[in-house]
């Protein structure tokens, strides 16, 4: 193996041990605090302005083995019941005094009911002003549901495919509810065709994977021109879900040539905007406002989490309690917890190598705090791993910076899933 191969490959196990012990010790639910019933406001002043409205809908079709996001097998009864108090959940919010420029509706399956979706976002846009609302789906949607529907209401679709593949489906359990890649290709090239922004999800560090298969897939979806591709490295879980997940997954050592590959793959056509999501570079320019970059953001739904300044936020993660939580007059959120300077300092840290700049004076001008300040030990690490190079006063994060901060990124999806897991542990024991 050449020396710098050697180097980034030590570089990337040894942060996937630290990632994995930071991530228990900041993600850690022990202390957080219940949610005093009647309140409504959460705890923040009026008219607060707050980037994104998250809203959560837990059902789905099918469960994907390598999926550990909060959802229930799809139940219509139980679905409608859930709109209901969703739509009770989003009045209160908004008569509280929040507001958001955004809305992500994210799921589980957004379109599972439509007129439900519909009538959901009619609500907000009647009562807020909102500059965009986003939406999640599976390519099914395109064909057994009516998608016009949500014309004029929709701005951005992301639509998750994961691989054409046909054994990466059938191992992952979608072929048979989604179908062969032949038959999601058919589907999604009419979802590119309805909505003002179409990203399509796809994913690597499978079992079987090889740079040239995800090469392959690569250039299948671009012949498709969606405006934007996410690119997610598989994630194991840290707790339940991984021995789930984990049967699906290659070797961690081949996830760098994967990484090389697709990038080589979309150079032409797509700009990197983190190493983990690209948007095409011909047409009009694509807004591009990745969901999780650190902006605050208020949840609502059973299985969200939200954000604002240091207060992390949970909604209840059991749908009935959720629903028992909204007709008794209250918001859904179950649990809150303050977030160290230290671990919200580590996400801007993931952003800012995802970017592609570590700027020292806007960092300052944030934080009040220097880069070297606020994290030695990992400007230390970065450098010695060739991760970073200095631009005046500012560092450039080089191709192995860049696949690091894709494996920051794989370690936040696995904080979100230790996160889930302990939240619905939560739910248990306040429920029985
Ligand atoms: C929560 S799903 C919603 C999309 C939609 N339900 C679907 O499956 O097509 C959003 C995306 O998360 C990604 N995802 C889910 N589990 C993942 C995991 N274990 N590792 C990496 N990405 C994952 C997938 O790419 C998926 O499209
Ligand atoms: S990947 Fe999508 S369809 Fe599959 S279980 Fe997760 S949210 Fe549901």
């Amino acid at each position: 193996m050449p020396f710098a191969d050697f180097r980034l490959s030590l570089a990337t196990q040894s942060l996937d041990l630290v990632m994995q012990q930071t991530i228990m010790q900041s993600l850690s639910l022990a202390d957080a605090t219940v949610f005093s019933p009647g309140q409504t406001s959460v705890g923040l002043a009026c008219d607060q302005h707050i980037e994104t409205l998250y809203i959560h809908i837990p059902f789905c079709h099918t469960l994907c083995r390598f999926c550990s996001f909060h959802k229930i097998k799809y139940n219509r009864e139980k679905a409608l019941v859930y709109f209901e108090a969703l739509r009770k959940e989003i009045k209160r919010v908004i008569a509280a005094g929040l507001r958001f420029n955004r809305v992500y509706i994210g799921g589980g399956t957004t379109t599972i009911l439509e007129d439900e979706l519909v009538k959901t976002i009619e609500l907000i846009k009647s009562l807020t002003n909102v500059r965009e609302v986003s939406c999640e789906t599976d390519p099914s949607y395109f064909k057994t549901g009516k998608p016009e529907m949500l014309n004029g209401l929709v701005d951005r679709m992301s639509i998750g495919l994961q691989s054409f593949d046909d054994n990466i489906l059938k191992a992952s359990g979608r072929f048979e509810k989604f179908g062969s890649g032949d038959e999601q290709e058919i589907d999604i090239a009419k979802g590119i065709e309805l909505f003002p922004t179409v990203n399509v999800d796809l994913m690597y560090g499978f079992k079987g994977q090889t740079p040239a298969s995800v090469v392959a897939d690569i250039e299948r979806m671009i012949q498709l021109k969606p405006d934007q591709i996410t690119t997610y490295p598989l994630t194991l879980g840290i707790g339940k879900n991984r021995k789930k997940s984990k049967c699906l997954a290659g070797e961690s050592k081949d996830l760098w040539p994967q990484f090389l590959a697709v990038k080589q793959a979309m150079a032409e056509h797509y700009m990197m905007e983190f190493p983990w999501s690209y948007s095409r570079n011909f047409g009009d320019k694509v807004e591009n406002k990745y969901v999780l970059d650190g902006e605050n953001c208020f949840g609502v739904g059973s299985g969200a989490f939200g954000r604002f300044g240091q207060q992390f936020q949970i909604s209840s993660f059991d749908i009935d309690g959720y629903i028992e939580l909204i007709n008794q007059g209250n918001v859904g959120t179950s649990h809150h917890k303050m977030l160290s300077n230290k671990s919200i300092n580590q996400h801007h840290l993931m952003i800012m190598m995802g970017k592609g700049c570590l700027d020292h004076a806007l960092f300052k001008a944030h934080t009040g705090k220097s880069l070297w300040q606020a994290f030695p030990l990992e400007l230390g690490y970065l450098l010695t791993a060739g991760a970073l190079i200095k631009d005046g006063n500012s560092y450039r994060t080089t191709e192995a910076g860049q696949f690091i901060a894709l494996k920051m990124f794989s370690g936040f999806l696995a904080g979100m899933d230790y996160l889930r897991e302990q939240a619905l542990q939560l739910a248990n024991t306040r429920w029985t």
